[in-house]
């Protein structure tokens, strides 16, 4: 059977509420074990993914991105919608803002960020010029066109290695860099989706004023009451797109990719 999407649930986005007759799925790669859930929504199979595993348990820095991407592979899913709770440096973009990511800035550190390791897996250098998939990014546009929901376009991510939220210098430095939203998840997903040859696009959903921009210290407990507060424009969101899939991908993401040892 084919499964048509996979969403991957951030921060606040914790159960696929919106599928109905659910399955656990348990895959197993080389890179470790995914858990998922599969479902369908009108006439089509999705799997849900909880980027931070059961309760919210997994920091960011210890997400195992390869095997969550490499699961999605193995299950043949072409396209990935990922929901990411992000601090915002521009105030165009305000908190409760939802807006499609367009580029990144990684300032990750010490992550397992690719499936081209030299070796047996071989040395590959993947074009990211357009991280995000230009196909889905328009998709989730119209989807959000038909809800009446509210989606800004072009979001710069700046992704930061964490746990800790980051100082009113470094937010002072990645705004003068061009970022407008601070997160500290979407890199390595986007980038091993590219490399897999999967379309990714991001929903970030503004938390909070990034760190020296907020006039409060931040916490992550207003992270997740602002997400609960706006977490049902994603899901109306989510439902939006998934009733628009087109069944051809039009876009060079597969081109782009490479197939990866599983
Ligand atoms: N910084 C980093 N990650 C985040 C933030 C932030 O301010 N808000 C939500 N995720």
């Amino acid at each position: 059977m084919k499964i048509e999407l996979a969403i991957i649930g951030g921060t606040g986005v914790y159960d696929p509420e919106m599928l109905s007759d659910l399955e656990q799925l348990e895959v197993t790669t080389r890179y470790g074990t995914a858990l998922l859930t599969k479902g369908t929504f009108k006439d089509s199979n999705v799997v849900f993914m909880a980027r931070h595993g059961a309760g919210h348990s997994v920091p960011p820095h210890k997400i195992n991105y390869r095997a969550n991407i490499a699961a999605l592979v193995k299950l043949g899913v072409p396209r990935v919608i990922a929901t990411a709770a992000v601090g915002t440096l521009n105030e165009k973009m305000p908190p409760g803002a939802m807006v499609l990511l367009e580029q990144f800035l990684d300032f990750t550190k010490a992550r397992q960020a690719t499936f081209f390791d030299g070796g047996e897996s071989g040395v590959v250098h993947t074009d990211f010029t357009r991280p995000y998939c230009s196909q889905l990014n328009n998709l989730l546009m119209q989807a959000a066109a038909k809800a009446g929901l509210e989606l800004q376009e072009g979001g710069v991510y700046v992704c930061t290695e964490g746990p800790r939220f980051e100082t009113s210098a470094e937010i002072k430095m990645y705004k003068q860099l061009g970022g407008d939203l601070v997160g500290m998840t979407n890199v390595p997903e986007v980038v091993l989706a590219r490399e897999a040859g999967l379309c990714y696009s991001t929903v970030a959903l503004a938390t909070n004023y990034a760190a020296g921009i907020s006039e409060f210290e931040l916490s992550h407990q207003e992270v997740v009451d602002v997400m609960a507060s706006n977490v049902d424009k994603v899901r109306r969101l989510l439902m939006s797109a998934i009733e628009l899939l087109a069944a051809e991908r039009t876009c060079n993401c597969k081109e782009l990719g490479n197939d990866i040892l599983l």
